[in-house]
């Protein structure tokens, strides 16, 4: 698999599209089922996380190996220099780093509330109080500030620097 010079390649756009439609439900539907739903109803959304999560696990091991195979990976785009290329090239590394320790804590805590990896046996009440649970918690929060930065940093440069969305995929909004 080939990036060009500009675009990235098919299977580097598929799978990031894929990912953002997995982070987006697995992060809205954990704090919907955590803060907003009351236990006596979040069983089937507990149960739908810890599937989509393991999905997830999935995921990330088939895009991690895409990425190490990845051909002429596309540097950063022009322009940006400083403190922002600073933080363009953090975020990319933590986007893969954060998701991972989700997928530990989260299995983590699964397995130390000897509940195993089946869906089926998680119910709100069966997690246990175990360490990893306030790990998931606190690296949510920093993925969800991850994805509003990404999202930002994103829109504001196509908006005053020039066209990016163009090489994932999206190349309606050149000016
Ligand atoms: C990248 C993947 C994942 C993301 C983005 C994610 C996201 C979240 C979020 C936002 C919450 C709510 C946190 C809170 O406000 O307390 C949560 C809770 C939870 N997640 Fe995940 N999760 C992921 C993977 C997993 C996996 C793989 C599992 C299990 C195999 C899992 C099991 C759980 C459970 C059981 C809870 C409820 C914790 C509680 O009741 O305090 N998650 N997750």
């Amino acid at each position: 698999m080939s990036n060009s010079s500009k675009t990235y390649s098919r299977l580097t756009i598929a799978l990031h599209w894929i990912g953002v439609v997995l982070f987006l439900l697995l992060l809205t539907g954990g704090t919907l089922m955590t803060d907003f739903i009351p236990k006596a109803d979040a069983t089937t959304p507990y149960r739908g996380h810890v599937t989509f999560g393991l999905l997830t696990a999935v995921y990330l091991v088939v895009r991690i190996v895409a990425r190490a195979m990845e051909k002429n990976r596309l540097s950063a785009p022009a322009g940006l220099a400083g403190w922002n290329l600073t933080l363009y090239n953090a975020i990319h590394v933590l986007l893969y780093v954060v998701p991972v320790a989700m997928i530990f804590t989260g299995v983590g805590m699964l397995l130390l509330s000897g509940l195993g990896l089946s869906p089926a046996n998680v119910t709100p009440d069966a997690i246990g109080n175990v360490a990893p649970r306030g790990g998931h918690d606190i690296f949510s929060k920093i993925m969800i500030l991850l994805v509003l930065l990404h999202v930002g940093g994103v829109l504001r440069y196509q908006f005053t620097k020039g066209d990016i969305l163009g090489r994932m995929g999206m190349p309606w909004f050149k000016k």
